[in-house]
Protein backbone atom coordinates (compact mmCIF):
# COMPACT_ATOMS: atom_id res chain seq x y z
CA UNK A 1 0.00 0.00 0.00
CA UNK A 2 1.05 3.38 -0.65
CA UNK A 3 2.68 5.95 2.38
CA UNK A 4 0.33 8.47 3.10
CA UNK A 5 2.27 11.74 3.80
CA UNK A 6 0.63 14.74 6.10
CA UNK A 7 1.20 18.14 4.71
CA UNK A 8 1.25 19.29 9.01
CA UNK A 9 3.18 17.00 11.57
CA UNK A 10 0.29 15.45 13.96
CA UNK A 11 2.82 14.64 16.54
CA UNK A 12 2.95 11.49 19.02
CA UNK A 13 4.78 12.61 21.48
CA UNK A 14 6.16 15.45 22.42
CA UNK A 15 8.78 13.83 24.65
CA UNK A 16 10.20 11.77 22.19
CA UNK A 17 12.16 13.39 18.70
CA UNK A 18 10.44 12.50 15.47
CA UNK A 19 11.24 9.99 12.96
CA UNK A 20 12.33 12.09 10.16
CA UNK A 21 11.94 9.38 7.64
CA UNK A 22 8.17 9.13 8.25
CA UNK A 23 7.55 12.93 7.32
CA UNK A 24 8.80 13.05 3.64
CA UNK A 25 8.94 10.24 0.74
CA UNK A 26 12.15 11.71 -0.44
CA UNK A 27 15.49 10.90 1.64
CA UNK A 28 17.50 14.64 0.96
CA UNK A 29 18.41 17.67 3.03
CA UNK A 30 16.08 19.28 5.69
CA UNK A 31 16.00 22.81 6.07
CA UNK A 32 13.95 24.40 8.90
CA UNK A 33 11.98 27.29 9.71
CA UNK A 34 11.79 29.00 12.98
CA UNK A 35 8.31 31.33 13.27
CA UNK A 36 7.25 31.01 9.27
CA UNK A 37 4.34 32.93 9.82
CA UNK A 38 2.04 32.69 6.63
CA UNK A 39 4.70 30.24 5.44
CA UNK A 40 5.43 32.97 1.90
CA UNK A 41 9.11 32.29 2.15
CA UNK A 42 8.85 28.22 3.22
CA UNK A 43 6.17 27.31 0.42
CA UNK A 44 7.84 29.20 -2.20
CA UNK A 45 11.32 27.90 -1.24
CA UNK A 46 10.20 24.49 -1.00
CA UNK A 47 8.92 25.49 -5.04
CA UNK A 48 12.06 26.19 -5.92
CA UNK A 49 14.29 23.83 -3.95
CA UNK A 50 12.75 20.06 -4.89
CA UNK A 51 15.90 18.62 -3.55
CA UNK A 52 15.52 19.79 0.04
CA UNK A 53 12.78 19.14 2.65
CA UNK A 54 11.72 21.83 4.42
CA UNK A 55 9.67 22.02 7.67
CA UNK A 56 8.27 24.75 8.92
CA UNK A 57 7.62 25.52 12.89
CA UNK A 58 4.70 27.92 13.92
CA UNK A 59 3.26 28.40 17.02
CA UNK A 60 0.06 29.92 15.66
CA UNK A 61 -2.78 27.89 14.11
CA UNK A 62 -4.04 30.25 11.77
CA UNK A 63 -0.82 30.35 10.43
CA UNK A 64 0.19 27.23 10.34
CA UNK A 65 -3.23 26.22 8.49
CA UNK A 66 -2.19 28.75 5.45
CA UNK A 67 1.27 26.46 5.17
CA UNK A 68 -1.20 23.56 5.28
CA UNK A 69 -3.29 25.74 2.22
CA UNK A 70 -0.03 26.80 -0.12
CA UNK A 71 1.76 23.26 0.27
CA UNK A 72 -1.84 21.59 -1.00
CA UNK A 73 -2.37 24.12 -3.18
CA UNK A 74 1.17 23.75 -5.22
CA UNK A 75 0.75 20.03 -4.47
CA UNK A 76 4.59 20.05 -2.62
CA UNK A 77 5.38 17.19 -1.11
CA UNK A 78 8.89 18.38 0.12
CA UNK A 79 6.99 20.73 2.57
CA UNK A 80 6.01 20.31 5.74
CA UNK A 81 4.49 22.23 8.88
CA UNK A 82 4.48 21.81 12.95
CA UNK A 83 2.61 23.44 15.31
CA UNK A 84 4.90 23.95 18.39
CA UNK A 85 7.69 26.88 19.83
CA UNK A 86 10.67 27.13 18.05
CA UNK A 87 12.71 26.64 20.89
CA UNK A 88 11.22 23.84 22.49
CA UNK A 89 11.30 21.98 18.64
CA UNK A 90 15.12 22.44 18.12
CA UNK A 91 15.38 21.05 21.62
CA UNK A 92 13.37 17.87 22.35
CA UNK A 93 11.90 16.99 19.20
CA UNK A 94 14.22 17.33 15.98
CA UNK A 95 16.94 15.16 15.92
CA UNK A 96 20.50 16.17 17.09
CA UNK A 97 22.48 17.53 14.32
CA UNK A 98 19.36 17.18 11.79
CA UNK A 99 19.45 20.06 9.56
CA UNK A 100 21.40 21.61 7.04
CA UNK A 101 20.01 25.28 7.61
CA UNK A 102 17.80 26.96 9.97
CA UNK A 103 16.05 30.00 8.37
CA UNK A 104 14.36 32.35 11.22
CA UNK A 105 13.22 35.92 9.51
CA UNK A 106 11.82 38.76 11.15
CA UNK A 107 11.18 36.89 14.69
CA UNK A 108 9.12 39.03 17.21
CA UNK A 109 11.57 41.99 18.35
CA UNK A 110 10.29 42.60 21.72
CA UNK A 111 11.55 46.07 21.60
CA UNK A 112 10.56 47.06 25.26
CA UNK A 113 14.16 46.51 27.45
CA UNK A 114 12.18 44.59 29.80
CA UNK A 115 10.23 42.30 27.18
CA UNK A 116 14.28 41.17 25.99
CA UNK A 117 13.82 38.09 27.40
CA UNK A 118 11.32 36.67 25.31
CA UNK A 119 13.29 36.93 22.44
CA UNK A 120 14.21 33.43 20.37
CA UNK A 121 17.76 34.49 19.57
CA UNK A 122 19.77 35.44 22.97
CA UNK A 123 23.37 34.40 24.32
CA UNK A 124 21.99 30.50 24.62
CA UNK A 125 20.55 30.41 21.35
CA UNK A 126 23.91 29.43 19.36
CA UNK A 127 24.10 26.13 21.68
CA UNK A 128 20.44 25.05 20.35
CA UNK A 129 21.78 25.64 16.72
CA UNK A 130 24.95 23.90 17.25
CA UNK A 131 22.52 21.21 18.53
CA UNK A 132 19.89 21.18 15.48
CA UNK A 133 22.52 22.07 12.82
CA UNK A 134 24.75 19.25 10.90
CA UNK A 135 28.29 19.93 10.62
CA UNK A 136 28.74 22.80 8.46
CA UNK A 137 25.05 23.84 8.54
CA UNK A 138 23.82 27.57 8.02
CA UNK A 139 21.90 30.10 10.48
CA UNK A 140 20.05 32.77 7.88
CA UNK A 141 18.77 35.72 9.73
CA UNK A 142 17.01 38.51 8.55
CA UNK A 143 15.41 41.52 10.54
CA UNK A 144 14.01 45.02 10.55
CA UNK A 145 14.97 45.38 14.04
CA UNK A 146 18.39 47.38 14.43
CA UNK A 147 18.30 46.38 17.63
CA UNK A 148 17.52 42.74 17.53
CA UNK A 149 20.24 42.26 14.52
CA UNK A 150 23.24 43.78 16.90
CA UNK A 151 22.16 41.31 19.61
CA UNK A 152 22.24 38.34 17.02
CA UNK A 153 25.42 39.59 15.55
CA UNK A 154 26.54 39.55 18.94
CA UNK A 155 25.94 36.14 20.15
CA UNK A 156 26.87 34.66 17.01
CA UNK A 157 30.20 36.31 16.83
CA UNK A 158 30.83 35.06 20.23
CA UNK A 159 30.32 31.60 19.27
CA UNK A 160 33.41 30.54 18.52
CA UNK A 161 32.03 27.30 16.12
CA UNK A 162 30.44 30.05 14.06
CA UNK A 163 31.94 31.81 11.07
CA UNK A 164 29.40 34.78 9.65
CA UNK A 165 28.89 34.03 5.74
CA UNK A 166 27.09 35.40 2.75
CA UNK A 167 23.60 34.75 2.20
CA UNK A 168 23.16 33.85 -1.09
CA UNK A 169 21.61 36.24 -3.18
CA UNK A 170 18.99 33.27 -5.18
CA UNK A 171 17.52 32.74 -1.24
CA UNK A 172 17.74 36.20 -0.43
CA UNK A 173 15.75 37.18 -3.09
CA UNK A 174 12.69 34.88 -1.96
CA UNK A 175 10.61 37.54 0.37
CA UNK A 176 8.76 36.61 3.43
CA UNK A 177 5.58 38.06 3.95
CA UNK A 178 6.92 40.69 6.71
CA UNK A 179 9.93 41.52 4.68
CA UNK A 180 7.73 42.63 1.89
CA UNK A 181 5.83 44.43 4.35
CA UNK A 182 8.11 46.66 5.53
CA UNK A 183 10.26 46.70 2.80
CA UNK A 184 7.23 48.36 1.05
CA UNK A 185 7.28 51.27 3.49
CA UNK A 186 10.99 51.62 2.36
CA UNK A 187 12.03 49.47 5.85
CA UNK A 188 15.07 47.33 4.82
CA UNK A 189 16.25 43.93 5.33
CA UNK A 190 19.05 43.14 7.56
CA UNK A 191 20.59 40.07 6.97
CA UNK A 192 23.25 37.96 8.43
CA UNK A 193 23.66 34.01 7.82
CA UNK A 194 26.33 31.94 10.10
CA UNK A 195 27.91 28.97 9.34
CA UNK A 196 28.58 26.22 11.79
CA UNK A 197 32.77 24.82 11.64
CA UNK A 198 32.60 20.88 10.24
CA UNK A 199 32.22 19.42 6.76
CA UNK A 200 28.98 19.70 5.06
CA UNK A 201 27.50 15.93 4.34
CA UNK A 202 27.78 16.53 0.77
CA UNK A 203 31.83 17.75 1.15
CA UNK A 204 31.67 21.25 0.34
C1 LIG B 1 6.85 38.76 12.95
S1 LIG B 1 6.21 37.23 12.43
C2 LIG B 1 7.23 36.82 11.01
C3 LIG B 1 6.66 35.71 10.19
C4 LIG B 1 7.52 35.28 8.98
N1 LIG B 1 8.79 34.76 9.40
C5 LIG B 1 7.71 36.44 8.05
O1 LIG B 1 8.83 36.98 8.01
O2 LIG B 1 6.75 36.80 7.34
C6 LIG B 1 6.84 36.13 13.65
C7 LIG B 1 6.19 34.76 13.57
O3 LIG B 1 6.83 33.90 14.49
C8 LIG B 1 5.85 33.21 15.25
N2 LIG B 1 6.49 32.95 16.53
C9 LIG B 1 6.91 33.87 17.42
N3 LIG B 1 7.52 33.29 18.45
C10 LIG B 1 7.48 31.95 18.19
C11 LIG B 1 7.96 30.82 18.88
N4 LIG B 1 8.63 30.94 20.04
N5 LIG B 1 7.75 29.59 18.35
C12 LIG B 1 7.07 29.46 17.17
N6 LIG B 1 6.61 30.51 16.47
C13 LIG B 1 6.80 31.73 16.97
C14 LIG B 1 4.68 34.17 15.32
O4 LIG B 1 3.47 33.50 15.59
C15 LIG B 1 4.74 34.79 13.94
O5 LIG B 1 4.00 34.04 13.00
Amino acid sequence: MEKQYQLLVQLSSIVKPLDLTTLFPQNQPLEVELGCGDASFIAEYARCQPAINLLGVERLLGRIQKLHRKGSQLGLTNLRGVRIESAYFLQYLLPPHAAAALHIYFPDPWPKKKHRRHRLIHEGFPALARLALAPGGTVFLRTDDADYFQQMNEVFSAAREFASVETPAALAAIKTDFERGFNAQGIPTLRAAYQLEGRKQNGE
